[in-house]
């Protein structure tokens, strides 16, 4: 029952009616059957809903889709006899370049656990476990395997753990995946602290740690630190370190019966939860709710980034005729990146959604404009796109000319950005911006679609296109989200999870030179300063910040006010404040709420995110917002005594519409 006995399985006991248990990939849906060396089973049984990528998710700032998105995956893992879902992914965006940073949420620790609660939730209301990952510090996919990550003690506490935290405290996470890296020179496949000490004793974890695929290295210490199930790809599984070695251990009293009896009594407790439950609701696959709940995260997720010439939402009306460009716009995303594919049942392109929406009155012809082949390999290494296919390119620009208006699909994909590498740079692949050179140059008309999970480079874009939309990898209704999104038939209200730097070194990891590491060994110098942390403090100007997003109205704050002055450690703050809709259609707002100690005793970020809200607001209507923040929610982690501490003092209140776009504030004492 401790080790695997197939990719995704681990035994039971026939003898005793215990089951075997069933795990699998997330979190983007639930994966495919595949056979030994991880090939397509090819079956016909096993397609599933593709939803919305980590990033794409987050990007709603919406728990409520959290818990629809782990809900309706819940169901399907059921349908599919899966006990445990590999999801969901929830690792902080250190560096932009990780791989995994589409599969991830965010760079903010809040944001982070509010979305990891729900997710869990819904998952596990639906009696399948969620396996919360990856634990922990694994933010980088170069040297995963081995990487040694040195985090001083409150970085961890403040920014790397309060999702874990979160997720098992308050989610009740019955599952959680030790990560491959190492944290201080021990993996996190035997780390006593994380497993033993944080995990099973502060948070009182009561579940199972499942390790990561072929990430256990020792039999001795993971057992008695912690994992409880080692997982990974066929070997002969007698030879796992928990097979015959660990049964070698036990009998030379190296781990005791205890240790033994402990993890099988976590993993009958999981069990009792999910496939030995007696009151399991209804299980299915591919329902017309699930395509739902795909389709209302891909449109909240889709980010405006500039509109300066009223370009959207399209006015149909007066169109006749428009020139859909760019692979991107029949490029499908729910396969690829290593283990998060999908083999979805369908999913909706950006240019079959156009089509679907707008085909019957409007011309739209389609140039591909480049090829989104990704095959880096040593021999085409530090050139892996090659020279700009002008004849493509030609192509696009006579396509984009001859419509009333272009839209252009570039970004990235699910080669591009993948589980296993990191990217190298922030720039935009493919050969793109000469395409989008060449296509605005033919048509001024032109919109920009930037699909990719995480930041790229588009500061030429930013400064050369009037219309740019932020897209993601949108699930099984991709198309259809951003068509309704264009039109304005959804307002746009997606804003970002994570910083767009303008440039590469400004990252913190990378201006620090903390990224990869060296010696297989990486140093968090920036500390606390992660994201938007590091570029408020630090006075640095990004492409796009935290929180950042447009939509087709405008939204204006007033009267902030907190339910007191001064407070006790005990207390909650409460905020409230007026948001108006002053444009003509109706939109979603999220209030962002940050606050800022001024003169603290330890170093603090310029300001943190502490409580945000998302609404619908008619144009016209103004909308009372109230906002609450624990005072202990202002508490830094204090390493001298290891306990979470709030400060006395003044604390600033910033109320906004992005971290950068503070619109009201106010200030309160804490006695
Ligand atoms: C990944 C995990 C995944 C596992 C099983 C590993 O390579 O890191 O996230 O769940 O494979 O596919």
């Amino acid at each position: 029952m401790l080790h695997a006995n197939g990719i995704f399985t681990s035994a039971g006991v026939k003898r005793l009616g215990i089951p075997d248990l069933v795990t699998d990939d997330g979190p983007l849906g639930v994966r495919e059957e595949v056979k030994p060396g991880w090939g397509s089973a090819n079956l016909t049984t096993d397609s599933a809903t593709f939803f919305p990528n980590g990033s794409a998710l987050a990007a709603t700032w919406n728990p409520e889709l959290a818990f629809r998105y782990g809900h309706d995956m819940g169901e399907e893992a059921r349908k599919r006899n899966i006990t445990v879902m590999l999801a969901p992914a929830f690792n902080i965006c250190r560096t932009p370049l990780c791989g995994r940073t589409y599969e991830y949420y965010s760079e903010d620790p809040f944001l982070n656990a509010r979305l990891a609660v729900q997710s869990v939730k819904g998952m596990q209301s639906q009696h399948v476990a969620a396996c919360v990952k990856h634990y922990a510090v694994n933010n980088q996919e170069v040297e995963r395997d081995f990487v040694s990550v040195n985090v001083d003690e409150r970085t961890l506490r403040e920014i790397y753990l309060p999702a874990f935290k979160a997720s098992i405290t308050e989610g009740n996470a019955w599952t959680i995946m030790s990560a491959y890296n190492k944290l201080r020179g021990t993996y996190c496949s035997e780390n006593d602290y994380l497993l033993n000490h944080i995990l099973k004793g502060e948070w009182k974890f009561k579940g199972m740690v499942i390790s990561d695929w072929g990430g256990v290295h020792s039999t001795v210490n993971a057992a008695n630190h912690g994992v409880d199930l080692e997982m990974g790809s066929p070997l002969p599984y007698n030879t796992y370190h928990f097979a015959d070695k660990l049964l070698d251990s036990v009998k030379a009293g190296k781990v005791s019966m205890r240790v033994i009896d402990d993890k099988i009594r976590r993993i009958l407790w999981v069990m009792y939860h999910t496939s030995m439950s007696e009151n399991k609701p209804a299980a299915s696959i591919n329902t017309p709710q699930h395509s739902k709940t795909a389709y209302d995260i891909a449109t909240e997720s889709i980010v405006l980034l500039k509109n300066e010439n009223h370009l959207l939402p399209l006015n149909t009306a007066a169109i006749k005729s428009i020139a859909v460009i760019g692979d991107n716009a029949t490029h499908t995303f729910h396969l690829g990146g290593f283990g998060a594919g999908v083999k979805a049942r369908y999913e909706v392109t950006a240019l079959a959604g156009l089509k679907n929406k707008l085909g019957k009155d409007i011309a739209i012809t389609f140039a591909q404009g480049y090829s989104g082949v990704y095959r880096p390999s040593r021999r085409n290494a530090g050139n892996e796109f090659g020279k700009p296919d002008s004849a493509m390119i030609a192509q696009a620009a006579a396509t984009a000319k001859s419509a009333d208006m272009a839209i252009l699909f570039i970004g990235g994909n699910r080669d591009y950005e993948s589980e296993s590498r990191d990217r190298k740079d922030l720039s935009l692949p493919f050969n793109e911006q000469p395409l989008v050179d060449a296509v605005t140059a033919a048509n001024p008309k032109t919109i920009v679609v930037v699909v990719g999970g995480a930041p790229y480079d588009i500061s030429q874009i930013k400064k050369n296109n009037h219309t740019i939309v932020w897209s993601w990898y949108n699930g099984s209704e991709n198309g259809n989200a951003l068509a309704d999104v264009l039109t304005g038939k959804i307002n746009p209200s997606g804003k970002l999870p994570f910083t767009f730097p303008a440039q590469l070194k400004d990252s913190p990891a990378h201006a620090l030179n903390a990224y990869p590491g060296e010696n297989l060994k990486v140093d968090y110098k920036e500390g606390i300063l992660v994201g938007y942390r590091w570029f408020d403090t630090k006075k640095i100007e990004p492409l796009y910040c935290f929180g950042y997003g447009l939509s087709y109205t405008d939204f204006k704050y007033s009267g902030f006010t907190t339910n007191k002055k001064s407070y006790k450690p005990t207390d909650l703050i409460t905020a409230t404040l007026k948001v108006k809709n002053t444009g003509k259609y109706a939109g979603k707002e999220t209030v962002q709420l940050y606050i800022s100690k001024t003169g603290s005793v330890v170093e603090r970020a310029e300001k943190e995110l502490k409580a945000f809200k998302k609404l619908k607001i008619a144009p016209g209507e103004t909308a009372s917002v109230t906002l609450n923040i624990p005072v202990k929610d202002l508490a830094y982690y204090d390493v001298k005594t290891s306990k979470w501490v709030v400060e006395p003092g003044k604390y600033k209140l910033l109320a906004g519409t992005s971290s950068r776009d503070i619109e009201q504030s106010g200030m309160i004492t804490v006695d």
